[in-house]
C-alpha cells in the first residue's frame, strides 16, 4: 500500500490504474478504523482493481464545541489495517491540502440535510457534501462505498451525486455491529466500560421498534416510544432524538405505509452516538 498526502499524487496513481484498465473503488473515511470501515474496504477490494481510501478528519463537518480536536486517531494502526485488507492507495492529506487559504466553494444538499442530525449539528452536512464532492472529483472512482450506519449522510451523498451528475456508483453497505449489537463507531473509543454497556440501549431500542412493527404497529409514535423506553432504562444514556422517517426521502411520516428508517441519536458520556434500522 502506498501512502500519499498530495492531490497530484492521487491523480497520478489513479490515472495509471485507469491506463492499466482497472476499475477504481473509493472509501472516504476519517480514520480510527474499525470493522465497519474495513468491510467497506474489503467490498471495494472484491469489486475493483484499484482501491483508494482517504483518511481526513474534515474540519468543515464539525460544529464549534464538537470533538474535532480530540477525534480519535491512530495513523500507524490505520495504515496497517488498510494494508491488511489490500488497499492500494491511502490518501491522508493535511487540512491545507484540502482547504487552501482561498477556498470558498461549498455544496449544500438542501432538503435531506434538514432535521435529524442537522438540528444538533448545524452545517454538518454542508461540510460532508463539500468534502465528499471534492474527494469524488479528485479520485473520480467508478464506485464509492458508504455505510448505512450514517443513514442521512448516505442519502445526502446519493442526492449530491445525482444532482451534480457525478459519474460514480454509490454502493451502500449494512451497519457492522459488535457482538452485543452496538454499531461500530470510531466514537465508541470515548466510552468508559459502564458507558459501553449502557450504549447497547440504542440497538435494543431499535429492535424493540422492529418487534412492534412486526406485530402490526403503523403509528410512528408507537415505534419511537419503544426506542425511548429502552433508552430510559439506562441512566447513562441521554436521548437526543428518535425519529421515524420515510426511508427514501427522510420525510416525516404520519402513518407507516412504506419502508421507514427508525433513527436514534443519544449522548453516552462524552460521546454522541447514532444508529438506525430500516423497516421494510
Ligand atoms: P467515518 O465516520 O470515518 O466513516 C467512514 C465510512 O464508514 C462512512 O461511509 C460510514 O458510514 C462508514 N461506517 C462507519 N461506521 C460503520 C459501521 N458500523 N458499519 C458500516 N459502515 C460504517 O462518515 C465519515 O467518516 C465522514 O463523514 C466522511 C464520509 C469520510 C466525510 O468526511
Amino acid at each position: 500500500m502506498e501512502v500519499v498526502t498530495r492531490r497530484e499524487e492521487v491523480r497520478a496513481r489513479v490515472a495509471a490504474a485507469r491506463r492499466a484498465g482497472q476499475r477504481v473503488g473509493f472509501v472516504p473515511t476519517m480514520g480510527a478504523f474499525h470493522e465497519g470501515h474495513l468491510e467497506l474496504m474489503r467490498r471495494a477490494r472484491q469489486e475493483c482493481g484499484f482501491v483508494v481510501v482517504s483518511l481526513f478528519v474534515n474540519p468543515t463537518q464539525f460544529s464549534p464545541g464538537e470533538d474535532l480536536a480530540r477525534y480519535p486517531h491512530d495513523f500507524a494502526g490505520d495504515c496497517a489495517a488498510a494494508a491488511g485488507v489490500g488497499v492500494d492507495l491511502l490518501f491522508a492529506p493535511a487540512a491545507e491540502e484540502v482547504y487552501p487559504p482561498d477556498f470558498q466553494t461549498y455544496v449544500e444538499v438542501e432538503g435531506l440535510s434538514r432535521g435529524l442530525c442537522s438540528d444538533r449539528r448545524p452545517g454538518h452536512f454542508r461540510g460532508v457534501a463539500t468534502v465528499v464532492a471534492k474527494l469524488l472529483n479528485l479520485v473520480q472512482p467508478d464506485r464509492a462505498y458508504f455505510g448505512e450506519k450514517d443513514f442521512q449522510q448516505l442519502r445526502v451523498v446519493q442526492q449530491l451525486v445525482r444532482d451534480l451528475d457525478m459519474p460514480v456508483e454509490i454502493v451502500p453497505l449494512p451497519t457492522v455491529r459488535e457482538p452485543d449489537g452496538l454499531a461500530m463507531s470510531s466514537r465508541n473509543r470515548y466510552l468508559s466500560p459502564a458507558e459501553r454497556r449502557a450504549a447497547t440501549a440504542l440497538y435494543r431500542g431499535l429492535l424493540a421498534a422492529r418487534a412492534r412493527r412486526a406485530q402490526g404497529a403503523r403509528d410512528p409514535a408507537e415505534l419511537a416510544q419503544a426506542v425511548l423506553a429502552a433508552l430510559a432504562s439506562e441512566p447513562l444514556v441521554r436521548p437526543d432524538y428518535v425519529e421515524v422517517r420515510d426511508a427514501a426521502t427522510l420525510a416525516p411520516v404520519e402513518w407507516i405505509e412504506k419502508p421507514v428508517v427508525v433513527a436514534v441519536a443519544a449522548y453516552v458520556g462524552q460521546a454522541r452516538l447514532i444508529d438506525n434500522i430500516v423497516l421494510e
